[in-house]
């Protein structure tokens, strides 16, 4: 080969090693984002690999199977692929490839391995070493699938391949739409990828599935029952003598001993009676430690920690009561989404959401979709109430109309009762948020399906669902499964149909028809908000002045109806939307959502402090006893 040649050849070699990243490989250690659960889970940091599949061609060319490096680039997991990427074509979707090498923490051949993955945006199919594991449909509700024996290495490097699509579908929650213009709709930034943390969980014959610690407080005097339901699986091939025991608090509890067959399920129940229990509320959140243990024989196989609450939320004769007394909350909505890194935040950007929030005065958070188990930890600590709603957003009708989007969504709400129930802030069920204003036989089926699922599951929560205020929706029979009604009102914002609410006085009087309609259901307002990003006149939509002005006046109405149960600002921070998104502003920033109080690069409206003066003025938990000062019970 002539020299000239050479060394444009050498070159262009050591450009092609560069391009193409080793592998790296670990051992996850044994490390968790957030502590309810089983032990034994370890966190799947490090490095991971990750490619565009933009043609949609990677099942055809084996990226599951690949063992080469080139067209794949390093990155860390959680990730959200287009966190930087404004564009429809992000917004619409594509396919994204992770990859990730590891070893076992443990060869020990009694063991079987799960692999664990809290939310990805939206289709999965997971790989390992080429072989077909599982595949899952839908984001923010962790999911997890047992490695079959025959497709581990014990001692050698572990490759697991993840194929993520994030093209809306029809029936997906939220279900793909267009604007005239084709853009694709939504309530928030679709986001690509495998956007919370993933785990690899150590089993050893036998192992906890679900457990559900339900407190039960008839009254604010009474005695409390604790209902414990706990499933476990035997992942052996022989049958095991199983037992699950504990403590909640200083309590021992015994759930009881059962044979489980090869590769079945048992479920143990039982209540235990506590007498003077210490109550949470936003003003007291005292916890009780849950430990428990199952044995298979006589060796412990496996722990479950969690932190449980006891108090009581109930719908008295229309309005929402804690612990036996009425409460006023005032709170506020918000988006796990960073500027940097999209959904895929970490614990230190939800610590930063959570101490605004508290600052600002509100115990009660809200989102369209489950939040990250973390934040439902600090919710605990902290006494904040959640809002726990499902992403049956904004549906129209004729999807609706599908049985399979009625049963999705429904499933979705039973999933999210059995991951996240155990946490006390969490004050009620949502089904859904803004199905259509007049919801007739179609949307009236799926309120009455999800909430007998919910309520099977779970009948300590109220059933709530968020409805878009409007004057002309009237009074809905279709409601009557619901205990709490959310108002979504934008009076003196959006015009509405018809021009219906672009009039701001007229709220207060469509507030006393909606309680009038609903006398014996919680009312609360669940969105109320006005987009902010510019100074000027404070009659000019767009307005930190506005916006101001608007807060000021909403509260001032929500102050003269006393039977509200609460109002939650929409929302604690900007987030990113959709193309195209314009909010109402005459000066919008697509694709931000601007009607936030704290801005997306995280400084504060002139709004926040009006919020915050209404909110910390507000006495929302009358009557209940302050921490420190619980009285002996
Ligand atoms: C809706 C919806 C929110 C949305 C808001 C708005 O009703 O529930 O997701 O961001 O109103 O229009 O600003």
């Amino acid at each position: 080969m002539p020299k000239t040649l050479l060394l444009p050849l050498l070159a262009l070699a050591a450009l092609l090693v560069c391009a193409a990243p080793a592998a790296a490989q670990d051992t996850p250690k044994r490390e968790v984002l957030y502590q309810h659960g089983p032990q034994n889970r370890y966190l799947m940091g490090g490095e991971w690999l990750f490619r565009l599949d933009t043609a949609n061609q990677g099942l055809r060319q084996g990226f599951h199977k690949q063992t080469s490096t080139a067209g794949w680039t390093k990155t860390t997991v959680p990730n959200a692929w287009n966190a930087q990427d404004q564009s429809v074509e992000s917004m619409r979707g594509t396919v994204g490839w992770y990859r990730k090498d590891f070893r076992l923490p443990s060869r020990s051949s009694r063991y079987d391995w799960t692999i664990r993955f809290e939310s990805v945006n939206y289709r999965s199919r997971v790989w390992l070493n080429g072989k077909p594991i599982g595949s899952h449909r839908g984001a923010y509700i962790g999911f997890e699938f047992r490695i079959p024996r025959s497709a581990l290495k014990r001692s050698g490097v572990n490759r697991l391949v993840v194929r993520v699509e994030n093209v809306r579908k029809t029936y997906d929650l939220p279900p793909s739409g267009f604007t005239r213009t084709s853009v694709p709709t939504g309530g928030w930034w679709n986001y690509g990828g495998i956007l919370r943390e993933v785990y690899l969980k150590r089993v050893d014959r036998v192992d906890f599935t679900t457990v559900q610690v339900l407190p039960d407080l008839p009254c604010r005097t009474c005695a409390a029952t604790v209902n414990f339901r706990v499933t476990v699986r035997n992942f052996s091939d022989s049958g095991q003598r199983v037992s699950v025991a504990g403590n909640f608090g200083d309590r021992r509890i015994n759930l009881g001993r059962a044979s489980v067959g090869p590769k079945s399920f048992h479920t143990f129940r039982e209540s235990i009676r506590v007498s003077q229990p210490r109550l949470w509320s936003p003003k007291s959140p005292s916890l009780y430690n849950v430990r428990l243990r199952v044995r298979a024989g006589d060796r412990v196989a496996n722990r479950y920690e969690l932190k449980s609450g006891i108090r009581s939320i109930k719908v008295v004769g229309g309005k929402l009561h804690l612990n036996g007394l009425p409460v006023n909350i005032r709170g506020v909505s918000l988006h796990e989404d960073d500027p940097q890194l999209g959904f895929a935040i970490n614990n230190q950007i939800r610590d930063k959401f959570i101490a605004d929030a508290r600052e600002l005065g509100a115990t009660m958070l809200r989102s369209h979709y489950p939040l990250h188990p973390y934040f439902h930890e600090q919710a605990d600590r902290y006494g904040l109430l959640v809002w726990s709603e499902i992403p049956m957003y904004a549906i129209k009708t004729d999807k609706l109309a599908s049985e399979i989007v009625r049963k999705t969504g429904a499933n979705e709400l039973r999933e999210n009762v059995l991951a996240n129930g155990n946490h006390p802030s969490i004050a009620m069920w949502s089904v859904g948020n803004e199905l259509s204003a007049r919801p007739g036989p179609v949307q009236g089926d799926y309120l009455r399906r999800a909430a007998n699922q919910a309520r099977a599951l779970d009948p300590t929560r109220p059933i709530a669902y968020a409805v878009a205020g409007y004057p002309g929706a009237g009074c809905q029979t279709e409601y009557k499964p619901l205990d709490v009604i959310g108002i979504n009102e934008y009076f003196g914002w959006y015009p509405g149909p018809n021009g219906q609410i672009a009039d701001r006085t007229v709220l207060s009087e469509y507030l006393d028809q909606v309680r009038a309609c609903y006398p014996d259901k919680a009312i609360m307002i669940t969105e109320f908000g006005a987009e902010a990003n510019r100074h000027g006149p404070v009659e000019e939509k767009g307005t930190y002045e506005f916006q101001q002005d608007f807060i000021n006046y909403h509260l001032g109405v929500y102050a003269t109806k006393p039977w509200l149960s609460g109002a939650l600002y929409w929302t604690l921070k900007e987030f990113r939307v959709r193309p195209e998104w314009d909010g109402g502003n005459p000066r919008p920033q697509p694709p931000i959502h601007q009607k936030a109080v704290i801005d997306f690069q995280g400084n504060r409206k002139p709004g926040f402090a009006d919020l915050q003066r209404h909110y910390l003025a507000t006495d929302q938990y009358p009557g209940q006893p302050a921490a420190g000062s619980s009285r002996r019970r």
